[in-house]
């Protein structure tokens, strides 16, 4: 898949603010500072299409970005910010939550892990949340390239594990940095819109 074009659509914080449900879309979610960022402007070759923070938790709403006018990637803040306070934690909550149930042109989730440590609980909580849902998922298990080679296997064996993996969800290896499993993303993108 060719992303010739990639644009950031709008942000938004309430229902009445998200886009046309006119293109199908696929939601990605992780823990603050896994890589979600990166992971976008990677499968997207835009360097700066979502702003890469050097402090956790910027991300505050939810961000749409249309590609080639044929679907849309919503970036969701990282949950599990311990510095954002409860009532904050909990806006944000309702928010993915109204998404995840309410919006019908969602496709699948894209669930961002750390590839080198064990899915936190927030991890599995959303993991089961789109289970819950019926929303189709997508692990990917970023920052590969800090893994050594032999735990490539092993890794990948304990996070399907730790998360009670459903085999038929779809689970890619990817790298920001190496620019690895950025096809394989796509193919399962495009195999959910
Ligand atoms: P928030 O939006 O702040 O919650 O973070 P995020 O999930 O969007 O993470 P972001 O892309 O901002 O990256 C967080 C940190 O991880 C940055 O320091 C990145 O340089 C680093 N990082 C992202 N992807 C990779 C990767 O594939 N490999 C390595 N080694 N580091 C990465
Ligand atoms: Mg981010």
């Amino acid at each position: 898949y060719k992303v010739n074009k990639a644009q950031f659509v709008l942000c938004a914080a309430w229902k009445s603010q998200w886009p046309e449900n006119d293109l199908p879309e696929i939601c990605l979610a992780g823990r603050s500072n896994v890589g979600k960022s990166s992971l976008i402007n990677t499968i997207t070759n835009h360097s700066k299409l979502a702003k890469v923070s050097g402090t956790p938790g910027k991300t505050r709403t939810l961000n749409f970005f249309n590609i080639n006018d044929e679907l849309r990637l919503v970036d969701v803040p990282g949950y599990g910010y311990a510095k954002v306070n409860d009532k904050i934690k909990e806006s944000f909550g309702d928010m993915i939550d109204t998404y995840l149930r309410e919006r019908d042109v969602l496709k699948g989730l894209v669930l961002i892990v750390d590839y080198r440590h064990k899915p936190t609980r927030d991890d599995i909580e959303m993991y089961e949340y789109a289970k819950y849902y019926e929303i189709p998922v997508i692990v990917v298990a970023t920052k590969e390239d800090k893994l050594k080679r032999n735990d490539l296997k092993k890794n990948e064996k304990m996070i399907k594990q730790v998360l009670d993996f459903d085999e038929n969800d779809q689970f890619v290896r990817f790298s920001s940095f190496n620019k690895t499993g950025i096809q394989e993303l796509w193919d399962a993108i495009l195999k959910l819109c």
